[in-house]
Order: C-alpha cells, then sequence, then structure tokens
C-alpha cells in the first residue's frame, strides 16, 4: 500500500483529503493531545477489521471512539447520566475516555465484541478538525505496531505504519504523551481501567462520589515484579531491547543503575538508561515512549529504567506503562 504522508500544519486541505479518506473505509493515523491515534469510521466494520490488521492487533482489544462535539455522544450510547455530563462537561475536550453501554449500530469489532463503547473527545485542533470534517465518529487505537511503544511524534507513526496505511496525517508531537485515563462508567462505581493524567481523585472531586481503580492496575503498585492480573502476561509498549526496572530511594536508584550499566558495558552490552528527575512526572510523561524509540533507534542491548515513587497520580500512570514495557522484570534497592 502507498501511503500518503500529508502535513496538516501546512493546509486545511490536507485535513479534508484525509476526512474523505475516512469516509470512503480508509485508514489515517493523526495526532492528539495523549498520542498517534490509527482512525477509521467507527461505524464501518470493514475499516475497523483493516486497523487491527493494519497494527498486528488482537481483535479482542476494542478500540476508543473519537468524537469532535460532546452532542455527537448520541450515535454511541443510550447512557447520558448525570456522570457522564459532568465529566464531560468538565474534561472534554482532553484525555479522558469514559466507557457507555453501547448502542446496537456501533459494530461489534469496533469494541471487540463487548457490549460497550469507550469515547473520547481529543484536545488536539487536527484531531478536531478531521474528526469534523470526516463528520463521523472515528475509532482509533494508538497509532503504533502492536505490543510496541506508543506514538508520541509524526516520524514514530510514520516509521511504525508507511505502507499499512492509507493516510500519515502530521501534526504536532502529543502534549501529553500517554494514553488518556480509561473511566468504566458502567459499573456501580466508576472505576478506572487504564491510569493517565487525570487522576481517580480528580474524577472523584467532580462527581462527588468515589472513583476506583480497577484491583487489577493496583496489583503492579507493589513492584514486586510477579503479574497478578491476566492483562499482565501480554507484551505492551515494549522496546526491542531488554528492559529492567530500578525501584527504590531515588540515590540509592541512581548508584545501582550505574553499577548494572557499568557491568553489562564490560559484558559488551550497550546500554541506555532512562531515569527522570525525583517528582518530575509530567515530563516523565512526556517524555517515556519518545525516549523508549530513540534508545531502540541507538540499537541498545539493554534499557535500565529508574522507578518513579509515586502512587495515585500522574506518576503512577507512566508507571503502569513501564513496568509493562520492562515485561514487569523489576530490582528493588
Ligand atoms: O489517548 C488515547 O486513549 C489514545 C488516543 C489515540 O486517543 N488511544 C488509545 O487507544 O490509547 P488504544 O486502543 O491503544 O487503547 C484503548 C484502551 C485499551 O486499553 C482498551 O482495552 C480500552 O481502551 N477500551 C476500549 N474500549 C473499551 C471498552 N468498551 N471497555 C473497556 N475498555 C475499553
Ligand atoms: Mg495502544
Amino acid at each position: 500500500m502507498n501511503t500518503k504522508i500529508l502535513d496538516a500544519t501546512e493546509s486545511n486541505e490536507n485535513v479534508q483529503i484525509a476526512a474523505d479518506v475516512i469516509r470512503a473505509g480508509g485508514l489515517v493515523a493523526f495526532p492528539t493531545e495523549t498520542v498517534y491515534g490509527l482512525g477509521c469510521d467507527a461505524f464501518n466494520a470493514e475499516a475497523a477489521r483493516k486497523v487491527y490488521a493494519a497494527k498486528g492487533r488482537p481483535s479482542d482489544n476494542p478500540m476508543i471512539v473519537h468524537i469532535a462535539r460532546a452532542s455527537d455522544i448520541g450515535a454511541l450510547t443510550p447512557q447520558i447520566s448525570t456522570d457522564f455530563v459532568r465529566l464531560a462537561d468538565t474534561f472534554w475536550p482532553g484525555p479522558l475516555t469514559m466507557v457507555l453501554r453501547k448502542k446496537a449500530e456501533v459494530p461489534d469489532v469496533t469494541t471487540g465484541g463487548l457490549s460497550t463503547v469507550a469515547v473520547r473527545l481529543p484536545d488536539d485542533p487536527v484531531a478536531l478538525a478531521l474528526i469534523r470534517a470526516a463528520d463521523c465518529p472515528v475509532a482509533a487505537p494508538s497509532a503504533n505496531l502492536s505490543g510496541g511503544p506508543s506514538p508520541t511524534k509524526a516520524e514514530h507513526v510514520i516509521r511504525d505504519l508507511s505502507g499499512r496505511v492509507d493516510v500519515i496525517l502530521t501534526g504536532f508531537d502529543s502534549r501529553i504523551g500517554i494514553e488518556s485515563t480509561v473511566l468504566d462508567l458502567t459499573s456501580d462505581i466508576p472505576t478506572i481501567l487504564r491510569p493517565g493524567i487525570l487522576a481517580n481523585y480528580q474524577l472523584a472531586a467532580i462527581l462527588g462520589r468515589e472513583v476506583i481503580y480497577d484491583p487489577a492496575l493496583l496489583a503492579g503498585r507493589t513492584l514486586d515484579g510477579t503479574p497478578k492480573a491476566p492483562g499482565m502476561k501480554y507484551e505492551h509498549y515494549a522496546p526491542k531491547a531488554q528492559m529492567l526496572v530500578v525501584a527504590g530511594e531515588q540515590d540509592k536508584v541512581r548508584a545501582e543503575i550505574e553499577r548494572l550499566k557499568g557491568l553489562n558495558e564490560r559484558l559488551g552490552s550497550a546500554v541506555g538508561v532512562i531515569l527522570f528527575e525525583e517528582r518530575a512526572y509530567v515530563e516523565a510523561a512526556h517524555d517515556f515512549y519518545a525516549r523508549l524509540r530513540a534508545l531502540d533507534g541507538e540499537g541498545v542491548d539493554l534499557i535500565l529504567a529508574g522507578a518513579l515513587n509515586d502512587t495515585d497520580s500522574v506518576g503512577f500512570a507512566v508507571m503502569n506503562r513501564m513496568l509493562k514495557s520492562a515485561g514487569y522484570k523489576v530490582v528493588n534497592v
């Protein structure tokens, strides 16, 4: 397949061309404020199948449906609750995905066979212009090859998806750098299924009631390296290099990383290090995937990453990705 690379910041016409491709059942990668997405018409089952194929993604992993106006929600779900309205008013456009009961019209392939649909209104001018011009909800997983780090720059998408999709619409680097918070509003207690930069207490403050993390996520907090939830056995966000997370007090972590780096280099390995400043969680979110890709680009054999000591906000969301990237290989110091 010949992939067109179109710069959305250059002309509106490029956005229109991309939108026409979506309307015709094609695949378009596009920027969002979290990570780049790979989009298609959410109501077109054939197009949705092509997205799974292009990414090499298992077809039981549901996609997020992106809309450009909160009022477009009615086509996707019958569940317009007070909770939904409060959160949409406060956090949309933005990095919050809400899981709601789906209408029968939403194809099963889009939602991986689930009776629910995940919906988000992104905060990126190119994404919004594209969805508006396509005039349909746009189903989009992250625009990376399945299993690898998510893309936060156009060049990442071009590397992963050239020859596999119709259009790569290039725009700004992702401002946030990790994927949206996924909140399930179909359970009795609103439950975060994937942590993001919006934490449970921020959502709870708006709802006036408790918001919990899925217990499977909290299992990852123990940092003891044992996978406890079923989903944890799959490779996610993984660099090509081997990766090890070093957890503990910052000083000890630095020392241990230096020691392991020296040791492995003496054994002939090329070693890359990812070590963020203490409490620089927002910066860590912004840079993490790009650092993994840059180190892979340098051809390192081993990545040593310093764990972030955070239990309930942005750093926790980054740790969720870091642990998965490393396949839960952790040493505690
Ligand atoms: O920030 C983001 O959310 C990015 C940008 C492109 O919007 N998208 C993204 O998509 O990260 P993806 O496909 O890589 O991740 C979607 C996540 C997965 O963890 C999936 O299991 C979950 O959302 N998800 C989607 N639909 C769901 C549903 N109906 N019920 C539960 N989880 C769902
Ligand atoms: Mg993804």
